[in-house]
């Protein structure tokens, strides 16, 4: 396949050294099957190695190297060349404090997924083996269950970014997984910590959050059937 001279126009900024972004642009000879992610480490091996960007697993399996590409969210490791233009900006994600260039602090992030108890809960005694579910019980968290937990979502909500209080899309995503997750037992108890002025009736069904995950999850209809089962509870209130 042929050879293709990207230009990446990327946003750069250190906080400690200035005050206001800048834009730096570099040109790349890339091959078609080649990644955004082989891009930037070309860049910071053989250009400017103070270029800095944040990687991991470079399979779409760790969230870790979520950005803004040409103004929409994704995983540079899974975006191909041969589906961008020959100009590709790149900005870190909307909505997070900037650390450096591409990387930015995703602790207000994990702390709103903190408060939705992300993990299962159930005191009974357990089976020999494991606790048993029913494909049909599987199916109705199976697409929740593949969140990699990247940002994309709460960072292109605009929820989000006129209330940095509101729990987000991610969060709660990670609060639907577990409320309907049949082994759990306290579905309740988290229901009601998603029911407040800055949780689930927050959510405005923008969509903004399915069109940007990078594993195609209709968080929005998930977050439906959350409100749902609130307003079959009666739990409208907003506290
Ligand atoms: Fe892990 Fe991209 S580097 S998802």
């Amino acid at each position: 396949m042929e050879m293709k001279t990207c230009t990446f126009n990327i946003k750069r900024f250190d906080p400690e050294k200035a005050s206001t972004p800048r834009w730096a642009k570099f040109s790349v000879e890339m091959e078609q099957t080649e990644r955004l992610l082989d891009g930037l480490i070309k860049i910071k091996d053989n250009m400017d190695g103070t270029l800095t960007f944040r990687r991991s697993c470079a399979h779409g399996i760790c969230g870790s190297c979520a950005v803004k590409i040409n103004g929409k969210n994704g995983l540079a490791c899974q975006t191909l060349i041969k589906d961008m233009p020959d100009t590709i900006t790149l900005e870190p994600l909307e909505a997070y404090p900037v650390i450096k260039d591409l990387v930015v602090d995703m602790s207000p992030f994990f702390e709103k997924n903190d408060k939705v108890m992300p993990y299962l809960v159930n005191d009974e005694t357990p089976p020999d083996r494991e606790r048993l579910q029913s494909p049909e019980d599987q199916h109705k968290i199976l697409q929740s269950i593949t969140c990699i937990m990247c940002g994309s979502c709460t960072s292109s909500c605009p929820g989000y970014w006129a209330n940095k209080d509101y729990l987000g899309p991610s969060a709660l995503l990670k609060a639907y997984r577990f409320i309907f997750d049949t082994r759990d037992n306290a579905s309740g108890e988290r229901l009601e910590k998603i029911i407040h002025n800055n949780g689930l009736w927050r959510c405005r069904s923008i969509y903004n959050c399915v069109e940007v995950c990078p594993k195609e999850i209709d968080i929005t209809g998930h977050l439906s059937k959350l409100k749902r089962l609130a307003v079959k509870k009666k739990l409208l209130e907003r506290k």
